[in-house]
Parts: C-alpha cells; sequence; structure tokens
C-alpha cells in the first residue's frame, strides 16, 4: 500500500521521557516524534542520551517516566519482543549477531517457538526474497563472521524487515562503514521509507543528516533543545544546536618542522587474517614533528599496516625501524616500551576492558612507571589523580573515575583511550580512524591533540577515510590499495579528485 503525501501520521510519539542512571540524568522529558515513511534525524554529543532514548523505545530499557504512543494508543513496551509487536526494530551500535551462525540461523534466533518451525529452507527462501527486495545482497547460508562489517549491518536490517519491522532505528549506522557502504544504506532507507516504513537515524554526520532526513531532533545533556525541518536549517546551525557554540571545521595550524626520522618501513609484507597477502611491499618513511596520513578505503591493509608497527602482526618479509631501532616482529610490549603508542580501528575489542573503571582504564600504560607504581606497588590515589586530571582535560563525560567504562557512550570510550593512548606518547603516536564515531566538538579535539603531538616533536600516523580530515590535519598523505602505497603526496598539494584516483588503485603519475 503506498501512502499518500498528505496521508503522513505520527507513529511514533514518545511524551515526556525520563531515565536516570546512577549519577547521570540521560533523558530529562524528551519529546519525540516521528511520521510514516519520514527519517528523523537524531543528533547530540557523544553521552547527550540518544542511545538511551531509543534503546527504551526498542524496549531495551524502562523508561522513569513518560509514556509512549504507537499510532495514537499507548504502547507498553517492556521488551524488544513488545517493540517488535509494534513495529519497532532496532539496529545497535555495537552489532548483536551471533558470529559462528548462518544469516538465516541468526534471523530466526530468539523468534517464539511456536510460531516457527525449524524449516531452514523456507526462512532462506524469504530472506532471498527480501534481499532481492531491497538490493541487500545477503546470502541466508553465509557464517557471520566470515562478512564484514557493512554486510553484518545489511544482515541486522534484514532481520528487522523479516520480523515486520515498519520502524527501523539506527544508532549511528554509518559510524562504521567505508563511504561507499554508507551510501548504499542510505539508498535501502530510502527505498524503505519510499514504501511507507519510518525510520530514526543517529549520526554525526551532516551531510547524512541534510541528504536523508526530514526532521531533526538534537538533545544536549539529556534534553531536547530543537525540533527542525531539515530543509530549514544547515550544517552548521545544527552543529551549534549541538555543542551550544560555533565549530571550527578546518583546524588551525602551523606548519610543520619535521625532525630526524622516527618510523621507517622497508618493503613490508604482511599476510591478512584469511592467509592472503595485505601488505604487498611498504616502504615510507616519517619524521618526528610530522604528521603522515594513510587514506583508503577501510580493508586495503590499513589494519595490519597499524598492528605490523606496533607489534600486533608478523612481518613476512621487510624491516620496521622505530626510533633508529630495528622493531621488526618485536613484541607488543617491546614497542610500547620505545615510546608508541596505538588508537586501534577495534577499540572495544582492544583498547579496553570494559569492566574496569575508567581510571584504571586510563592508567593501563603507565603501570609499570612511577609515580603510579613504586616498588612493584600501585598506588591508588595517584592513580585517581591523573585519572580526573586526563578525564577533564579530554571532557570524558562519566558519573565518577571509578565507574566501569562499559558504562560510558561510545564517544566517552573513545576519548578515555585517546587520553590514556596520548598521555602515554612520547616517539610515535599510530592512530586509526581516531575521529570515527565522535561528534562535531570532540572530533575538533582531537584533532587540535594530534597536532600538538606532532607540535611537540612526535612523529604522527593517521590512517582515516575522510579526505577533508587527512588533508586539512596531516602534512603529507600516503593513498593505500590493496596493500601497496599508490603515491604519497604533500597535503597542501592534493586535491580531492586525484587522492580518489589513488584510492581506486590508479598509481600516482611520476613527474607531476
Ligand atoms: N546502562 C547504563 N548505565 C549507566 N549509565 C548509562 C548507561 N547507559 C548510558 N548511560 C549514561 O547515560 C548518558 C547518556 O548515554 P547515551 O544514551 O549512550 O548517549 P549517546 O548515545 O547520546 O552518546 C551517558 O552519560 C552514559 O554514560
Ligand atoms: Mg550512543
Amino acid at each position: 500500500m503506498k501512502n499518500d503525501q498528505n496521508e503522513k501520521y505520527p507513529i511514533v510519539e514518545m511524551i515526556g521521557i525520563t531515565k536516570q542512571f546512577p549519577g547521570v540524568l540521560a533523558n530529562d522529558t524528551v519529546d519525540l516524534e516521528l511520521f510514516s515513511g519520514e527519517v528523523l534525524a537524531l543528533l547530540g554529543e557523544n553521552g547527550a542520551g540518544k542511545s538511551t532514548l531509543m534503546n527504551i523505545l526498542a524496549g531495551l530499557y524502562r523508561a522513569d517516566k513518560g509514556k509512549i504512543l504507537i499510532k495514537g494508543e499507548e504502547a507498553e513496551i517492556n521488551s524488544p519482543k513488545d517493540a517488535m509487536k509494534y513495529g519497532i526494530g532496532m539496529v545497535h551500535q555495537n552489532f548483536k549477531l551471533v558470529p559462528t551462525m548462518s544469516v538465516a540461523e541468526n534471523v530466526v534466533l530468539g523468534l517464539d517457538s511456536e510460531n516457527f518451525v525449524l524449516d531452514l529452507q523456507k526462512v532462506s527462501s524469504r530472506i532471498k526474497e527480501i534481499s532481492n527486495h531491497y538490493n541487500l545482497k545477503v546470502d541466508p547460508g553465509s557464517i557471520i563472521w566470515q562478512m564484514s562489517v557493512g554486510e553484518q549491518q545489511r544482515v541486522e536490517i534484514l532481520k528487522l524487515i523479516y520480523r515486520g519491522a515498519e520502524v527501523l532505528i539506527l544508532d549511528e549506522p554509518t559510524a562504521v562503514l567505508t563511504p561507499q557502504e554508507s551510501g548504499e544504506l542510505n539508498r535501502i532507507v530510502k527505498q524503505m521509507t519510499g514504501e511507507g516504513k519510518s525510520a530514526i537515524f543517529i549520526t554525526h554526520k551532516m551531510d547524512e543528516v541534510m541528504e536523508f532526513s526530514d526532521w531533526v531532533r538534537v538533545l544536549q545533556k539529556g534534553k531536547l533543545v530543537s525540533v527542525v525541518r531539515t530543509q530549514d536549517t544547515s550544517p552548521k546551525e545544527l552543529s551549534r544546536m549541538m555543542v551550544g557554540r560555533d565549530v571550527l571545521f578546518r583546524v588551525e595550524k602551523k606548519k610543520a618542522n619535521p625532525g630526524e626520522v622516527v618510523l621507517e618501513l622497508e618493503n613490508v609484507k604482511a599476510m591478512n587474517d584469511k592467509g592472503l597477502e595485505a601488505l604487498k611491499g611498504i616502504s615510507f618513511s616519517l619524521r618526528r614533528g610530522e604528521i603522515l596520513g594513510i587514506a583508503g578505503v577501510a580493508g586495503n591493509g590499513q589494519r595490519e599496516l597499524t598492528e605490523v608497527i606496533t607489534g600486533l602482526h608478523k612481518v613476512t618479509e621487510g624491516r620496521v625501524i622505530i626510533g633508529g631501532k630495528d622493531m621488526t616482529n618485536k613484541s607488543p610490549l617491546e614497542v610500547i616500551k620505545s615510546g608508541v603508542s596505538h588508537i586501534p580501528s577495534d577499540r572495544v575489542a582492544m583498547g579496553i576492558v570494559g569492566d574496569m573503571s575508567v581510571a584504571n582504564n586510563l592508567a593501563m600504560k603507565e603501570y609499570r612507571k612511577a609515580p603510579l607504581t613504586q616498588h612493584g606497588i600501585l598506588n591508588p590515589g595517584r592513580i585517581l589523580e591523573m585519572a580526573k586530571k586526563m578525564i577533564s582535560s579530554f571532557m570524558i563525560s562519566t558519573p565518577a573515575p571509578y565507574t566501569s567504562v562499559k558504562f560510558l557512550s561510545g564517544g566517552n570510550i573513545q576519548k578515555t583511550i585517546l587520553a590514556r593512548e596520548i598521555g602515554a606518547c612520547s616517539t610515535l603516536l599510530v592512530a586509526a580512524y581516531p575521529a570515527r564515531g565522535l561528534d562535531v566538538g570532540a572530533t575538533e579535539s582531537v584533532r587540535k591533540e594530534m597536532i600538538a603531538e606532532r607540535d611537540g616533536g612526535k612523529g604522527v600516523l593517521l590512517v582515516s577515510e575522510d579526505l577533508e580530515e587527512l588533508m586539512s590535519v596531516s602534512d603529507r598523505i600516503a593513498v593505500m590499495n590493496e596493500g601497496r602505497i599508490m603515491g604519497i603526496v604533500d597535503s597542501a598539494e592534493a586535491d580531492i579528485e586525484s587522492l580518489g584516483l589513488m584510492m581506486a588503485g590508479v598509481p600516482m603519475e611520476k613527474g607531476k
């Protein structure tokens, strides 16, 4: 059934939603309205309460106060199953698929057994139907762990459509995707809303908000601060609504003053986890006081590159020299001891210990040194003191230094890792997508922080997919494609078009 343009009706209304967590008022009498066939963008800085509000709508959390109306009728939503009865489904910031199971198994997992006979054949053919209808390119027999992040996300969406979702909640869905995958996702959402379904979209990317939403709601510290029609606003205005001040999209920096070589790669080769050659002879050097950007679509060897430097991945050929010392295939601990810090791309798995407090996560790299340890004994007072300083200088929003990291919002987990790594760095900072998933204000401070590290005489290797970021932050840019460097250019002379060509595998013209 096609909806008439004039017949849009509020499919979801949330009224006066309030949710208190220990020490934080995550939602403070928030109102929300979503119309059929429309996309609502939900914006706000990290920790503003966006995920909490959506978790309430999706039945994961219960509001302390307020009510939810679905198609005008008050709804009791106490579990994701209840939410699904009302046609509401959510794709979470961290996916909830079972890695060792197939797509089809994941799709039916948790469905009431009385409604479903385990007929994977039938399930598979329905999955194929949905997949074809939305051009999702999902094979029901594939095993989840073998799929890329973008594919896994399409499985999550497919699962919700299979279960009859009319309202799709997407919590920062494009934060982990390549530009191509994001485009694909946005196309799918457009098709769904064209068919009368609706979506709530949490994102930090202003261009996506402008292109794909009909309405925007902005949260600040748990409160709803603005409601605007997308056509009546601009990225600049939205950023101001979120942060409460003007945001610089371009960072200020002085000319680089490069010193001695701090990192040198000589014809480095390495395999990936699937046994294929991921690095096919990488050579470059990086000096102190310089930021070298690594551009490229994720999956072209960037991960392996950062890992061979930080000791997490073995080199099969070639040499890695750090601060003049041969560090090829040395252990991560030895690399850390040589003053190297690492902001990994998979932060939840590699960057933190969720059950440990913010303070202890921050101190993790300093444990072995004075003043946190004296005569082999930890000094909790010193750790707390240091943690407090880092929490305030990196604006980490946490109820207390001893709160478990797993209770923080994604952006604040990221700030915790940044604070620790930047704080511990003395020679080289290897940063993989440091601003990914961060709000505009935090992105600005991360970029400034990297430039400050550079100006403090450290070498910075910055891996990013954001060409604007690379061009404004780094001094030189190397472009990777299929495990090779296609060219290295001066940022001042770089343009998006030629970088894009190199990202697609066209080598830099010689003598240009
Ligand atoms: N399960 C939880 N327990 C305690 N505090 C939480 C929990 N979930 C979120 N919070 C806190 O609530 C606030 C809002 O978080 P969240 O909704 O995740 O923000 P956003 O999604 O806008 O980044 C944050 O301060 C966060 O630390
Ligand atoms: Mg969130």
